[in-house]
């Protein structure tokens, strides 16, 4: 896993969208494959990545006219259009500044009406990303509670996409989004932290004093299910992009600093 701590949220914005830009690019050298496939996380914590990788696909730096975008989560039961559906909020903040194509943008399907139709919506969406080639990066957020995606504390490490009830902290956490606490799904189709393994590169941005404990219990804390974003020290390639207010909490800091300067390996 490699750290990087930056002075402030534009520079965690910059770096973050660097590394994706260029998994991105070498996603595709040398391949028979002709598009990338770009995991896309929601909530405030990426929006100035979409911002630098907007600004670098309007200077010609990236190519993201054929990058198929994959969401990690959607709300259940929200109607089609809810302006709070993920599905909707990508559209707007990253189909349209990045040009995907919406047709392009693959969201889990939370609209079903039984439990049965969700879930059955939810392995095949899993089924999807594999059969499409596979993540090459997935954008990651963290949660104040140490979620990635929607999987909250208790998530199995190995979990496959599916249905996930939200847990008080994220509804309270994400209730600025809606017009009342209680219009806050309750439920959730989310990635699992086996699917999100699976990407060939994640990277984690987190910005503020809100998410320095969640970001030091997922760095230097222990493998756990109760930290779900821990799951990240089991990948070979994650990358945790943070500013200083968010590092607070992290003890090894000089090492990562040492490590991101190359004075060792
Ligand atoms: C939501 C999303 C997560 C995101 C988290 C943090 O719960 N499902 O993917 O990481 O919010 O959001 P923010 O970046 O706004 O703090």
């Amino acid at each position: 896993m490699e750290i990087i701590v930056l002075p402030s949220a534009e520079e965690v914005a910059v770096r973050a969208a660097g590394i994706v830009g260029e998994a991105l690019a070498s996603a595709t050298t040398g391949d028979a494959r002709t598009s990338a496939n770009l995991g896309l996380a929601t909530g405030s914590s990426p929006l100035g990545l979409y911002r630098e990788l907007t600004r670098a696909r309007r200077s010609g730096e990236v190519d993201l006219t054929r990058v198929h975008g994959f969401a990690l989560d959607e709300y259940v039961g929200l109607p089609a259009g809810h302006p709070q559906s993920y599905r909707e909020v990508l559209t707007k903040e990253v189909c349209g500044p990045l040009t995907l194509d919406p047709a392009n943008l693959h969201v889990p399907d939370g609209s079903g009406s039984t439990l049965d139709e969700l879930v059955t919506a939810a392995a095949a969406y899993d089924d999807s990303i594999r059969q499409l080639g596979g993540i090459d990066v997935q954008i990651l957020g963290i949660g104040s509670n140490g979620h990635i995606g929607f999987n909250e504390p208790g998530s199995a490490l190995t979990s496959r996409t599916r249905v996930k009830r939200l847990s008080d902290r994220t509804r309270l956490d994400n209730a600025r989004f809606f017009g009342e606490p209680e219009e806050v799904p309750t439920h959730c189709v989310t990635q699992g932290l086996g699917t999100i393994l699976e990407a060939r590169a994640l990277v984690l941005v987190a910005t503020g004093p809100g998410k320095a404990a969640a970001v030091a219990a997922a760095v230097e804390g222990p493998l756990t299910a109760s930290c779900p974003a821990s799951v990240l020290q089991w990948h070979a390639r994650a990358t945790v992009v943070v500013d200083e207010d968010a590092a607070t909490g992290l003890r090894n800091r000089e090492y990562y600093a040492e490590a991101a300067a190359g004075l060792r390996d």
